[in-house]
């Protein structure tokens, strides 16, 4: 993304143009080398290969979540310096997605049917918090960030400890993730209100339990 001054139209056209690369295209090359690029396969049985899968599709849904949220803030970010960090941030997600497709694809599944419920409501999510001003939106990013943290340290316990891929690319996403969380409290995150955070961890309840079925 430029620093050009785009007209509403052009970010609206840019962001259909996002939505649809994030959820009908392969994530792709990713930037950075797979975590587990170095890591040897072994033999899980079949209950641990699916249960290692369906954590990893939540962790996809999650990455595709995290790039329609940090999306939809750059597009009404009002600081042209946060509006980078948003878009540097998701270009990092963009490698976790890659990671997570790659894995889920070696764990011969496939990754969520919901992509388009997850990019839309995290999209939406993103402008809304960005609209009410910097600070909030910088403010869910942090608290967002966080409770991901909780829930990547829940499936590095969750995760059978034979599969070294997986987990090897979920240390790398958490460390990452709680950096992002650190940048956004030192651009000036405001804290949430209670309430607000008790219902965003409701929402991610229902999505990561949804995303490791469907
Ligand atoms: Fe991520
Ligand atoms: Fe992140």
């Amino acid at each position: 993304m430029t620093n050009r001054n785009l007209s509403p139209i052009d970010r609206l056209i840019a962001g259909a143009d996002d939505a649809l690369r994030t959820i009908a295209a392969p994530a792709g090359r990713p930037a950075r080398a797979n975590p587990a690029a170095l890591i040897k396969e072994t033999d899980l049985t079949a209950r641990q290969k699916s249960h290692a899968a369906g954590l990893m599709r939540v962790n996809h849904a999650g990455e595709i979540a995290a790039q329609a949220l940090y999306k939809g803030h750059a597009t009404v970010a009002r600081d042209a310096n946060i509006e980078q960090q948003m878009q540097r941030a998701a270009a990092e997600e963009s490698d976790h997605l890659a990671w997570c497709e790659q894995r889920i694809q070696e764990l011969g599944e496939e990754p969520s049917r919901l992509s388009p419920v997850w990019y839309a409501g995290a999209y939406a999510i993103g402008a809304v918090s960005g609209i009410l001003g910097d600070k909030w939106s910088l403010g869910f990013i942090a608290e967002t960030e966080r409770q991901v943290c909780e829930h990547l340290d829940s499936h590095l316990d969750g995760l059978p400890p034979e599969d070294g891929r997986s987990r090897a690319i979920v240390e790398q996403m958490r460390d990452e993730e709680a950096e992002h969380g650190e940048n956004a409290m030192q651009a000036g995150a405001a804290e949430l209100p209670a309430p607000v955070k008790s219902l965003m961890r409701l929402t991610a309840k229902v999505m990561t339990k949804a995303a490791y079925w469907v």
